[in-house]
């Protein structure tokens, strides 16, 4: 068949990968990139100037040193620390011990020549206890981070939350309780008074519904024709009733930390949430397609972006809620959808295909089939489609006119080789397929000023432990050596041409 190789392509592909021609080669050995060799970008894809193109990360996953410097315990701490939580029983106590070697981690970043940098401020850190008094170790530990950053040239964006609640608040009743709502945004004034002398935009909330409801019912998914359990911490199983008075209290705190950091930031601070929008993809493109599309967006979002941007439950939400609905006031809806500068969305995956429909509620989902493609995560079906309607139906429902993607990446089965290469070719197949529809987006005007890839390294994914690998650079968890994948290579190159390559 014309697929088979030859003997002697074959001879060719394998002279070449054994003098390590191949671009898994780590970054700082690589002699030739495509510019010198003449390549030009897909079909000149290029991405508007100043497009920010920047890694993620987040303080649980990558920083260790749990008990160092005063910081307080997590909710994440508990629950990794309870029996049968976390895949192969890991723990986050060390991680990628970031928290030592911050320094190197910002050399891996400069060597990619990313422009921005996305990691979360531990609020346990800040306030071991949640509220009461900071801790001033734990505020300096990001003064170098950012300063480090600085000096590197690159743009530091930190996430407030990244859902490692103090297990002191937890205590209290956690999410369940609107004064944590009320402490999450002292906790972010605080921050933003002390850090937006250099840091200028931050991100609120990291994903609702990953801490919201996953964390407080779970999410139940069919595999392979098998029921998947997807929980996070706290790991509780709360009634609708309860679930939705959670869901109101998160998004109370994203209005109310939006006003604190007003009240405490330098004037021209920008922040915004950075969630995961539930993205409705029209399964063919007509024009009622389209329009079911958006409708179907507007409507799975309803208890997060959607409230925080039109300021009201839509009326399905709360008719479907019945007797379960959240109890809120005129008052909290305002502070709720308190104007932000920006949105961040984490895309992996259409949460849906869907179709135009006569009958309400005006769309008809069409179920993923069972040979629908997928990456290493269970959850993590493919649609790269949902880069392009994601930031499109952002801007065409709410009229946003910054966005950025703060998340993007998939895990894959990496493994590195005697020869110290991870060639990844499946990740730069879904980075190349993403960022072509993220182009697709961004030439027809939709205001996205940057794309942060999830992640910078390999890190502790949850209760997937250390099992899912999601980084461009390749982390060996026994020694901490770090090893840039071939992946990193193509985004180093993306990066350096501003457009798909
Ligand atoms: C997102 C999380 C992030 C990481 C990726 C894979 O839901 O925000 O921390 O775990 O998924």
């Amino acid at each position: 068949m014309s697929t088979n190789l030859t003997k002697r392509d074959f001879a060719k592909v394998a002279g070449a990968a054994a003098f390590g021609m191949t671009t898994g080669a780590p970054l700082a050995g690589r002699a030739q990139t495509s510019a010198e060799s003449g390549t030009k970008p897909v079909q000149g894809a290029t991405f508007p100037d100043g497009f920010s193109w920047g890694v993620a990360t987040s303080a649980f996953q990558i920083e260790g040193a749990v008990r160092e410097d005063g910081r307080g315990a997590s909710i994440w701490d508990s629950y990794a620390h309870t029996p049968g939580k976390i895949r192969n029983g890991d723990n986050a106590d060390v991680a990628n011990d970031h928290y030592h070697r911050y320094k190197d981690d910002v050399r891996l970043m400069q060597d990619m020549g990313v422009k921005s940098y996305r990691f979360s401020i531990a609020w346990p850190r800040i306030f071991p206890n949640g509220v009461g008094q900071p801790n001033p170790k734990g505020l300096d530990f990001y003064r170098r981070l950012v300063d480090a950053l600085l000096e590197a040239g690159i743009e530091p964006f930190p996430t407030l939350y990244h859902w490692d609640l103090p297990q002191a608040l937890q205590d209290k009743g956690g999410w369940q309780s609107r004064d944590t709502a009320k402490a999450f945004a002292d906790y972010a004034g605080y921050i933003a008074g002390q850090l937006s002398d250099r840091v200028t935009r931050f991100f609120t909330i990291n994903e609702f519904f990953s801490f919201v409801d996953i964390g407080h019912r779970g999410a139940e998914m069919t595999v392979d024709g098998k029921k998947v359990r997807i929980e996070h911490a706290p790991g509780l199983k709360l009634s609708n009733a309860k679930l939705n008075q959670v869901r109101h209290n998160a998004v109370l705190a994203q209005g109310l930390s939006v006003q604190a950091i007003r009240a405490n930031a330098k004037a021209g601070t920008k922040c915004g949430p950075a969630d995961n929008l539930s993205t409705a993809v029209p399964a063919i493109e007509t024009p009622e397609n389209i329009k079911a599309a958006e409708i179907a967006t507007r409507e799975m979002n309803a208890g997060y972006l959607t409230v925080i941007l039109e300021g009201k439950y839509t009326d399905s939400y709360l008719a479907a809620a019945g007797k379960g609905a959240p109890k809120f006031t005129e008052d909290e809806l305002k502070i709720i959808s308190s104007p932000v500068d920006f949105i961040g969305i984490n895309i992996y995956r259409p949460s849906v295909y869907v179709v135009a429909s006569e009958r309400a509620p005006g769309f008809r989902p069409i179920p993923f089939n069972k040979s629908h493609p997928r990456m290493l995560s269970l959850w993590h079906l493919l649609g790269p489609e949902a880069m392009y309607w994601a930031p499109r139906q952002v801007q065409s429902l709410w009229k946003t006119k910054e966005i950025y993607i703060t998340e993007n990446g998939c895990a894959a089965s990496d493994e590195l080789s005697a020869e110290g290469i991870v060639d990844d070719s499946d990740r730069v197949m879904f980075l190349r397929n993403h960022l072509a529809h993220l182009h697709r987006a961004t030439a027809e005007g939709v205001p996205i000023k940057g794309y942060f890839h999830w992640s910078l390294m390999d890190n502790f994914e949850w209760s997937e432990g250390f099992a899912t690998r999601f980084g461009l650079v390749y982390v060996d968890f026994k020694t901490q050596k770090r090893t840039p994948k071939l992946s990193a290579a193509y985004f180093r190159e993306a990066i350096a041409k501003n457009a798909v390559v």
